[in-house]
Order: C-alpha cells, then sequence, then structure tokens
C-alpha cells in the first residue's frame, strides 16, 4: 500500500507557457493539456500545447537567431560561457529542480538529484568543447591551399522522451549549443515541467533571444511538425524505435534533414559463474529495476549460466522483493511509479504476456496500492529468449532470466534481438570478457557494471536502436557540417 505524501504544494511550478524567442507565450490555439503526477494519478496543472502553427513561429526565431545577430557574432569561448553559467544556475536550483522533475515523472526524489548532476556536468563537458571544435588543414595537389571549417549545422529539432527529462534534454541541448546551432525542443507530453524551468534558467544566463524554443505538446502534432519541418536542418529524437521509423521517413520525405536516433533497447546482461556473485547480484538488479526500469538501456535479458543459475535466480528474487516501492518522495524509497496509465498498462500486459507463455512468475505482478501507476517488483525465470517479455521492450520493473550453458550460446542469444543499445557481462575471466565486449552487437557494453555513464562516453545504439551517438567528442560531429575551402595560390 502506498501512502503517498507527495508535497505538492511544496514543489514550486516553474512556467507553464511556450518559449519561444525568449518570451513566453501561450499556444497559437490557445490549447493547454493537463500533466499528470504519476503518484496519484491527479493534474498537477496544465500547460501551454504546441502544434503545427508554433514550431512555426519557433522555428522562425531559431532561423533569425542562426541566420544573424548575437548568436552568429558570438566568439566559440562566450558560447562555452554561456553553457558554463547555466550549469552554475541549474546547480544553484538544483533542489527546486529534483522535486519539481520527481512530481512530475515520479522518480525516487534522490534519483533526481542524481540525474541533475549527471545534467550540470554534461553542460560543463560541452562548455569545454565550444572553443575547441576546429577543422584540418590538407595538402591538396597542385596550387592551392586546402582546409576544413566544421560549421554548425543551422537549425535543429529535437524531441526527447519522458524518463529522464532533464538529462534528456542537457544530452541534446548541450552539443547543440556549443559547436552554434540554434534549438527547437519538444519535451514528452508526460513531462512538460523541469524544462520549462530550464529555459528561465538558459534566458537569466543570457542566451540571446530565439536560440533556444521549448515547446510542451504531443509527439503526433507537435513532434510530427518538427519532423517533416523544410527548414529545420537536424533532427534528433530518443524515444521509441516505432517512432523513429516515423521520423525519419519524415526527414526522408521532407528536406533530408539529417537525423539522429536513440531507441529502444533489449540489452543483454550476461553473468558467468566466476563471476563476484554478490556484485553481480546487485549489478543486474539495478540494471533492470533503475528508473522504474523505464531505460532504454534496461539490462532487460538477463542471461545467467547454468552452473549458478539456481543460486542467482533465488537471490535474485530475493532482492527484487525488499526492493521499497512508494511515495517518491519518502527517501527511503527506490521505486516510484510507471510515468502514466498507458506505461502501466503496457507493463502488466507484458505480464500477463509471460505467464501465458510459461515464463515462471517468481515474485511481483501486481500493481502496488489503489492509486498512482505503482508495480511491484516482479522477475520472471525460465524465460526462453523467443518470448515476447524477452524480444519486445517492456520498460517496467520486470525481470525476465534466461539461462545459458557455454559463451558461444550467450553471444548468440545476446545477438538474437533488432537491438543493439548496451550490454552487460560479469566475470572474473578477462578474455571472456574481451570476447563479450567484442561480438556483442551494442554501442556500449559494462564490464562487472551496469549504467555507468559520463558526459565523455558516447552513447548510441546499433541496429534498430539508433543512429548516431550522443555524448563525448563523438557527438560533436552530428551537429556540425565540414565546410572545404580550397583557395588557389
Ligand atoms: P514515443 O516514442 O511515442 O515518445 C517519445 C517522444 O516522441 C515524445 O516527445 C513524443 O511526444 C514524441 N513523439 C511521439 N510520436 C511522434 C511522432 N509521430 N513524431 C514525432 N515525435 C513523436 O514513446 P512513448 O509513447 O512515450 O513510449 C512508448 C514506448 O517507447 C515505451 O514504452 C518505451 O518502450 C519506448 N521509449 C523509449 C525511450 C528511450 O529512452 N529510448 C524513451 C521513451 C519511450
Ligand atoms: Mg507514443
Amino acid at each position: 500500500m502506498v501512502t503517498a505524501t507527495v508535497p505538492e504544494n511544496q514543489v514550486k511550478i516553474g512556467p507553464t507557457k511556450l518559449l519561444i524567442n525568449n518570451e513566453w507565450v501561450e499556444s497559437v490555439s490557445g490549447q493547454r493539456f493537463e500533466t499528470i503526477n504519476p503518484a496519484t494519478g491527479e493534474a498537477i496543472c496544465d500547460v501551454a500545447e504546441a502544434d503545427a502553427p508554433d514550431v512555426e513561429k519557433a522555428v522562425q526565431a531559431a532561423r533569425n537567431a542562426f541566420n544573424s545577430g548575437e548568436w552568429r557574432k558570438m566568439s566559440a569561448t562566450r558560447r562555452g560561457e554561456l553553457l558554463y553559467k547555466l550549469a552554475d544556475l541549474i546547480e544553484h536550483n538544483i533542489d527546486e529542480l529534483a522535486r519539481l522533475e520527481t512530481l512530475d515523472n515520479g522518480k525516487p526524489l534522490h534519483d533526481s538529484y542524481g540525474d541533475i548532476r549527471l545534467v550540470i556536468a554534461c553542460y560543463r563537458y560541452y562548455a569545454g568543447w565550444a572553443d575547441k571544435v576546429q577543422g584540418k588543414t590538407i595538402p591538396i595537389n597542385g596550387p592551392y591551399f586546402c582546409y576544413t571549417r566544421h560549421e554548425p549545422v543551422g537549425v535543429v529539432g529535437q524531441i526527447i522522451p519522458w524518463n529522464f527529462p532533464l538529462l534528456m534534454q542537457a544530452w541534446k541541448l548541450s552539443p547543440a549549443l556549443a559547436t552554434g546551432n540554434t534549438v527547437v525542443l519538444k519535451t514528452a507530453e508526460q513531462t512538460p515541467l523541469s524544462a520549462l524551468r530550464i529555459g528561465e534558467l538558459i534566458i537569466e544566463a543570457g542566451f540571446p533571444p530565439g536560440v533556444v524554443n521549448i515547446l510542451s505538446g504531443y509527439g503526433p502534432t507537435a513532434g510530427a511538425a518538427i519532423a517533416r519541418h523544410m527548414d529545420i536542418d537536424k533532427v534528433a529524437f530518443t524515444g521509441s524505435t516505432e517512432v523513429g521509423h516515423l521520423v525519419m521517413e519524415a526527414a526522408a520525405k521532407s528536406n533530408l534533414k539529417r537525423v539522429t536516433l536513440e531507441l529502444g533497447g533489449k540489452s543483454p546482461n550476461i553473468v558467468f559463474a566466476d563471476a563476484d556473485m554478490d556484485q553481480a547480484i546487485v549489478g543486474a538488479h539495478h540494471s533492470l529495476f533503475f528508473n522504474q526500469g523505464q531505460c532504454c538501456n534496461a539490462g532487460s535479458r538477463l542471461f545467467v549460466e547454468e552452473k549458478c543459475y539456481d543460486e542467482f535466480v533465488a537471490k535474485s528474487v530475493e532482492r527484487a522483493k525488499q526492493r521499497v516501492v512508494g511515495d517518491p518522495f519518502d527517501p527511503n524509497t527506490q521505486q516510484g511509479p510507471q510515468v502514466d496509465q498507458d506505461q502501466f498498462n503496457k507493463v502488466m500486459s507484458y505480464i500477463e504476456s509471460g505467464m501465458r507463455d510459461g515464463a515462471q512468475m517468481l515474485c511481483g505482478g501486481h500493481r502496488v496500492g489503489d492509486r498512482g501507476f505503482f508495480i511491484e517488483p516482479t522477475v520472471f525465470a525460465n524465460v526462453s529468449n523467443d518470448m515476447k517479455i524477452a524480444q519486445e521492450e517492456i520498460f517496467g520493473p520486470v525481470m525476465s532470466i534466461i539461462k545459458f550453458k557455454d559463451i558461444d550460446e550467450a553471444i548468440h542469444l545476446a545477438n538474437s534481438t533488432m537491438y543493439g543499445l548496451a550490454a552487460g557481462v560479469w566475470t572474473k575471466d578477462i578474455t571472456k570478457a574481451h570476447a563479450i565486449a567484442n561480438n556483442v552487437r551494442a554501442g556500449t557494453v559494462w564490464v562487472n557494471c551496469y549504467h555507468v555513464f559520463d558526459a565523455a562516453a558516447p552513447f548510441g545504439g546499433f541496429k534498430q536502436s539508433g543512429m548516431g551517438r550522443e555524448l563525448g567528442e563523438y557527438c560533436l560531429e552530428h551537429y556540425t557540417e565540414v565546410k572545404t575551402v580550397t583557395i588557389k595560390l
């Protein structure tokens, strides 16, 4: 039973309008929509609802800011200073932002703090890059001087999801701004509030009008208008693989805008019998249950070697049963609610599907409490890799454990998926660790750890988990165009 005592009155709600050209405006239609507190199912407040005409206004503001004025003339060092300033302002307002994030998303408050620390690090990391993006001189044949310039792509459309609202905003905005682009960012309809508060801080930091425009709104309306817009030069999307296909299609059919996608996953987490068992059990638990299981890179296919399978399953179930589910504002809470009714329904239907397909449910499986979208930590054993729960993204607190015999089988099963976002391996044998790292087709491999993120380390997917990389130096190439200049001597 969840006795949620969410202190809504103690959370300061920031702006609820659209941010266009450094002004807070209502939507063209005047429409607004409610954002829900997932811990109670009740509305927090309503926010302005952007649609195509608002995207149009935001793109015009971003285009003006890109083509002329302060932003274009600003030195790269000054751009970096603005990003540092924004990071400082976020740090200064961390308590308020963490509470707002927890209220709107439902994640435990200490997890919101964890996210925001990564947000701050990300802004500082790319602030440092701002004046270090440079081209080459190229010794071509003949009496010529040839060099390259790395120029901003232009107006960038960014569409983000609800599972890490602040962190996704930082991953998107910081490299785009460091490299001199201007941005139209659409948040997820489930979680508009924290990004709008960042919008206030962006103005306070001193970013010129039109450089960052923030729209709240739905996917098929505002999101689709961004994906097909003829004057957006690049779209960066994080969300479902299904919508990733739509975004790429819209980009192809409109103006061939550049596309980067960070999509779903069904990441294998492979435990060998020679691993430090206690570490592996804690790591596997965290890899799946962190953030209510709502991570694109969750270790959602847990492969356990036959020799340690029974022990591992028993201990994993014990640990899942101890997980504290409840009021996300309670400091003891480890797991809050799923983000909304749709996600709740989706997860519950996968639990039913696992039971129907003959997987063995060893704990969980039910709703917690009678309001909000809480689900018990659930563990399925005897899962086979071709079951629906092992192939489709559940995005909830549902662990699926699959037995394997040897390393070849582990690699084969790990790669038997349309996804390729991340993977984990737990072993003391360096040779096995390298074999997994080299042969599993995934954008990130964690050895004896999981969910280790750093602004400097690139992240992204193989196969249908996406294209392009976020974070690190690698991300910069997606926000710049290379221009070749050749001068006759
Ligand atoms: P979604 O992919 O529909 O939503 C993500 C973002 O895309 C939101 O901002 C949404 O408004 C926007 N969007 C939706 N339809 C669009 C369209 N036609 N054109 C442009 N933008 C559009 O994901 P949703 O419905 O919230 O969740 C469904 C499933 O997607 C989840 O259960 C999970 O499996 C997966 N997902 C994966 C995420 C990741 O981090 N890779 C994040 C969120 C969801
Ligand atoms: Mg959707």
